[in-house]
């Protein structure tokens, strides 16, 4: 990520839409250790953005932008369905005959949520906060990565990081949930 430049919440979930889909495709060329590592790497960057999108940003949309119940409420849902089936993917393994072909199926669902967040949830988000509020709703982001934080890979090059927050899906999310309501509680203001 690039320093220094001051990006708001829509703009790094945006780019967090990116780097997830190319993820999924990573794992599906890859083998062995280095899928599960990836695989690992998924799961921390999912529950490190949707724990960002449902505690701070689908709230604010929800009282904020038109039709925002039924908005959120939609996107809310295919949220615990995607985490539910990366945590039944956890438990199949990689190394099952199956999980290639559910992993693409999850691949699909997940790219058409990001989709319709990116069309129906944060234009509208961009057109009723104010810059000021985007940028400090960021810091739900930041939290969360915080408490996930990935370190360089010794054995299989720089551009690899291996996970300091691994384990079931379910307990990762919760664990990266905690902190951005930890971030919430401290940042009630202005909201
Ligand atoms: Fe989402
Ligand atoms: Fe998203």
């Amino acid at each position: 990520m690039t320093a220094g430049v001051k990006q708001d919440v829509l703009d790094l979930l945006t780019e967090q839409h990116m780097q997830i889909k190319a993820l999924f495709g990573q794992i599906a060329r890859a083998e062995g250790t280095r899928k599960r590592d990836l695989f690992q790497d998924l799961v921390r960057l999912l529950a490190v953005h949707e724990s960002a999108e449902e505690i701070v940003v689908h709230p604010s949309a929800r009282r904020r932008i038109d039709r925002g119940d039924t908005v959120t409420e939609t996107l809310r849902h295919e949220e615990d369905e995607a985490k539910h089936e990366l945590a039944a993917l956890y438990d199949l393994g990689t190394d099952h005959p199956d999980f290639d072909q559910r992993l693409a199926r999850l691949a699909d669902a997940v790219v058409a949520h990001a989709t319709r967040e990116e069309t129906e949830e944060f234009p509208a988000l961009r057109g009723s906060l104010t810059a000021a509020e985007l940028g400090r709703m960021a810091g739900a982001l930041r939290a969360a990565e915080a408490t996930a934080p990935t370190r360089p890979h010794p054995h299989t090059g720089e551009s690899a990081r291996a996970n300091l927050v691994a384990g079931p899906p379910l307990a990762v999310f919760d664990r990266i949930r905690d902190a951005v309501r930890e971030w919430r509680e401290s940042h009630r203001d202005g909201e």
